[in-house]
């Protein structure tokens, strides 16, 4: 069986969902799976970001990560999306990344795939499971197939967030605990989207099924 195709599809400001992103990435590339790890477009204007210097220093610092585009979404089998939580929701930088997905939507291309978030925040209750069940939305409508950790392994327990990967930014950089952490939830969505894969008939795109009626 071909490699399960993991995207890894995140905004981050500051460094804090980037380093899980990355984290995710290295989770997935050690199951197995080909990974594409992929920001969305910042939306920001310019005096925003340079307004304060850790985010101007991040948007410099990862010039080289490619922007996600549509195509990265039809291409995976399995998707993690990563967002800090803006009052309690995914960041709009993410939003207007996946409020472009309308036709693919329409088409049924964005069903059947595994889904899974993480997020930061800078408090310890200021809105992670809220940002990452807001997401869920989205991929209910999608017809996705939502893989959450739970407590299925033991650094869950440590980390402590059965929703996703979450991160308190207050505390500083992610620790080792919350980075394995991350590894774990993206290992299990390639664990899952390969069990998928594997005992489903090749098939032609969504969007292209006939239905005999
Ligand atoms: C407009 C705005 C809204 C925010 N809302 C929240 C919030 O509701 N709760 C919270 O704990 N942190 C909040 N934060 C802090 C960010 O979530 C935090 O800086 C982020 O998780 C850091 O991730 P990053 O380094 O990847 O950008 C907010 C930040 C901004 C700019």
């Amino acid at each position: 069986m071909e490699p399960v195709k993991v995207a890894i599809i995140y905004y981050s400001a500051t460094g804090t969902v980037h380093a899980l992103a990355r984290a995710a990435g290295e989770g997935a590339d050690k199951a197995g799976a080909e990974v594409r790890l992929r920001k969305v477009r910042e939306l920001a204007p310019r005096e925003a970001i340079d307004a304060r210097p850790e985010w101007a220093r991040h948007v410099h610092d990862t010039a080289d990560v490619a922007e996600a585009t549509l195509d990265d979404l039809v291409w995976a089998d399995a998707v993690l999306f990563g967002t800090p939580t803006r009052f309690g929701n995914p960041a709009s930088q993410l939003r207007t990344f996946m409020e472009g997905t309308g036709a693919l939507w329409f088409q049924g291309r964005l069903a059947d795939k595994v889904y899974s978030a993480f997020t930061a925040s800078n408090t310890a209750h200021g809105g992670q499971e809220s940002t990452i069940l807001a997401l869920g939305n989205t991929f209910h409508h999608w017809g996705g197939i939502i893989v959450p950790p739970g407590y299925t392994d033991p650094v869950q327990f440590r980390s402590g967030n059965p929703y996703g990967t979450s991160h308190v930014a207050g505390d500083g950089p992610p620790g080792e605990v919350t980075l394995e952490a991350a590894r774990h939830q993206a290992r299990r969505v390639v664990e899952t989207a390969a069990a998928l894969k594997a005992g489903r008939p090749r098939s032609a795109p969504r969007g292209d099924v006939k239905i005999d009626v």
